[in-house]
C-alpha cells in the first residue's frame, strides 16, 4: 500500500489522482463531463457520467504511473456538494441529478423556510434554505414529478453515487451531509426534526461518516473495471470546499483557506459549530474530525476574468491579458466592476443580482477594465472575510490562497492588499483529489490524524505582504463597492423579468 487515490467528482470532470506516502502526485487523469442545462436555471447531470468518468480516471492514472492496482492502500472521495441523485429499490438511478448551481427551487425554499421557520432552520442546520443546496430540490421533485418522487429509495450527493458503485454501499462524509441542510450541525448527523417537518423518511438517506473513517471496501465488479484491487478500503473523503481545505492544511482555527477557481471561497475551520446568526455564511462540518467551519460562497470569481477574457479578448492569454493592468493605478481611476455575473451566495443570496461596470470615463481602456475585475472580485471576497471575521473568529494568522486565479502575483498583492493580510502560497496544488486522497491516507493508518497528513505534506512556498498606502486607499473604494448591490438591486432584478 504505497500509494493512496483521491478521486474528485467535479461539474466538470472526474479527477483521479495518486499520491505517494510522502505526500508526493505520482500522476493524475481527468475525463470531463457534459453538464446538461434542459431550462433556463436549470442545470443537470447523469449520474452514470460520473461512473464511468471515474472507470476512465482511474484506469487511465493506474496506466500512466505503472502503479498497479495492489499498491493502492486507500481510496478517498470528493465532489461537487449539495447535487441531488435519487435512485430506486433497485439502485438505479431515477432522473437527472440536479445540481448545486441549479436555481429552480425559489419556492421551495421559502417553503422550507415557512415549515421550520427561518430562524429555527438556520439554529438547526447552520443555514438558510439556498436553491443550491440538496434539501429544496428534493421538495421540488416531490411537487413536480410525483411518479419519480413515489419510486425513491435511496438519496445520494454525487459523490457516494460513485462510491455506490464502488463499493455496493451507501455512505456520506459529515462535510457533505450537512450540506444538504438536512443535518443537525451540532450533532453532526440527520436531524430528525427537518427529515420530519419535510416529509423526508430517514431510511433514503445514507449513514454519515467522519472524512477518514473507512466507509466500505472495492467490490469485484468495481475491481474488475477499473483495475483496482478487490476490498481496498474506500474511506468517506469530503465535500468538495472541505477536502479542499484539508488539501491546502487548513485544517485548524486560524488559518483561512481562499480558493479562487470558476468560483471564490473563503473557508475558515471552527472547533465548534459556529452559526452566522442571519445564515449568510454557510455552516458545515469539516472534513477533519470533530471540526467545522464556516464558508462564503462568491459564485464567479475567477469566472468572472475568464468571461471577460472571451468576450473581449478572446483566445489572449491570461498573463498578457493582466500584464498592463499592473500598470494602472489602484481603483482603476475610479472604476468599479461587481462580479455577479451568475446571481450570487454569499453575502447577497439572489439568483438574480447581475454583474456591472460603475464609473466608466472615456479615460478608461482595457488595462482599467481588466484590473477593476480583479478587484471587483477581490472585494466581494472580502465580504465574506468580514463576515467571517464578525461572526466571532478574529483571531486569523493566515490566509492560504489556492486555485487558477492564485497564479496571478497581481492578484495576490490586490488580495491582500484589499483584505489587509498576508496571503500565503503551499506546495500541494492538486485541490479537493490532494485532500481525499490524504483523508485515505489517514483512514488506513499511513498518517496518525488530519492534522498529522497536513504537516508532513503542506509546506507553505510564498507570501504576499498588504502594502501599507494601499490598504488604507483600498478601503476607501471598498466602501464605495458596498454600495453598488444595494444601489443596483431593484434594476437587476427588472432586467432579469424582461
Ligand atoms: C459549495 C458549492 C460548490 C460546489 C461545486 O457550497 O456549492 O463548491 O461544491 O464545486
Amino acid at each position: 500500500m504505497n500509494y493512496f487515490l483521491g478521486i474528485d467528482v467535479s461539474t466538470t470532470g472526474v479527477k483521479a489522482l495518486l499520491v505517494d506516502r510522502q505526500g508526493n502526485v505520482a500522476g493524475s487523469a481527468t475525463s470531463d463531463l457534459p453538464l446538461s442545462t434542459p431550462k433556463p436555471l436549470w442545470s443537470e447531470q447523469d449520474p452514470h457520467d460520473w461512473w464511468d468518468g471515474a472507470v476512465r480516471s482511474i484506469r487511465k492514472v493506474l496506466a500512466d504511473t505503472g502503479v498497479g492496482g495492489a499498491e493502492v492502500g486507500g481510496i478517498g472521495l470528493t465532489g461537487q456538494m449539495h447535487g441531488l441523485t435519487l435512485l430506486d429499490a433497485a439502485g438505479e438511478v431515477l432522473r437527472p441529478a440536479i445540481l448545486w448551481n441549479d436555481q429552480r427551487t425559489g419556492a421551495q425554499c421559502d417553503e422550507i423556510r415557512r415549515r421550520l421557520g427561518r430562524a429555527h432552520l438556520i439554529q438547526v442546520t447552520g443555514n438558510d434554505a439556498l436553491t443550491g443546496f440538496t434539501a429544496p430540490k428534493i421538495l421540488w421533485v416531490q411537487e413536480n414529478e410525483p411518479e419519480v418522487y413515489a419510486r425513491v429509495a435511496h438519496i445520494l450527493l454525487p459523490k457516494d453515487y460513485v462510491r455506490y458503485r464502488l463499493t455496493d454501499g451507501f455512505a456520506v462524509d459529515r462535510a457533505d451531509g450537512a450540506g444538504t441542510i438536512l443535518f443537525d450541525l451540532k450533532t453532526r448527523d440527520w436531524s430528525p426534526e427537518v427529515l420530519a417537518a419535510l416529509g423526508i423518511p430517514a431510511a433514503w438517506l445514507p449513514k454519515t461518516f467522519e472524512g477518514p473513517e473507512v466507509t466500505g471496501r472495492v467490490s469485484a465488479e468495481a475491481a474488475r473495471l477499473t483495475g483496482l484491487k478487490e476490498g481496498t478500503p474506500v474511506v468517506a473523503g469530503g465535500g468538495d470546499q472541505a477536502a479542499q481545505a484539508v488539501g491546502v492544511g487548513a485544517v485548524r482555527p486560524g488559518i483561512v483557506a481562499l480558493t479562487l477557481g470558476t468560483s471564490g471561497v473563503v473557508f475558515a475551520t471552527t472547533g465548534q459549530a459556529f452559526i452566522e446568526p442571519e445564515g449568510r455564511l454557510h455552516a458545515f462540518c469539516h472534513s477533519a474530525p470533530g471540526r467545522w467551519h464556516l464558508m462564503g460562497v462568491m459564485l464567479s470569481a475567477a469566472g468572472s476574468l475568464r468571461w471577460y477574457r472571451d468576450t473581449l479578448a478572446p483566445g489572449m492569454g491570461y498573463d498578457d491579458l493582466l500584464a498592463p493592468a499592473a500598470g494602472v493605478q489602484p481603483g482603476a481611476e475610479g472604476l468599479l466592476f461587481l462580479p455577479y455575473l451568475t446571481g450570487e451566495r454569499t453575502p447577497h443570496p439572489d439568483p438574480l443580482a447581475r454583474g456591472a461596470f460603475v464609473g466608466m470615463t472615456v479615460r478608461h481602456g482595457m488595462a482599467h477594465l481588466t484590473r477593476a475585475v480583479l478587484e471587483g472580485v477581490a472585494f466581494g471576497l472580502r465580504d465574506s472575510f468580514e463576515l467571517i471575521k464578525s461572526a466571532g473568529l478574529s483571531s486569523i494568522d493566515q490566509v492560504r490562497v489556492s486555485g487558477g486565479g492564485a497564479r496571478s502575483a497581481l492578484w495576490r498583492q490586490i488580495l491582500a492588499d484589499v483584505f489587509n493580510a498576508e496571503l500565503v502560497t503551499v506546495n500541494t496544488t492538486e485541490g479537493a483529489a490532494y485532500g481525499a486522497a490524504l483523508l485515505a491516507g489517514v483512514g488506513v493508518g499511513a498518517w496518525a490524524d488530519v492534522d498529522s497528513a497536513c504537516q508532513s505534506t503542506v509546506r507553505q512556498t510564498g507570501a504576499t505582504e498588504p502594502r501599507p498606502g494601499q490598504v488604507e486607499f483600498y478601503e476607501k473604494v471598498y466602501t464605495l463597492y458596498r454600495g453598488l448591490y444595494p444601489a443596483l438591486r431593484e434594476t437587476s432584478h427588472g432586467l432579469s423579468g424582461l
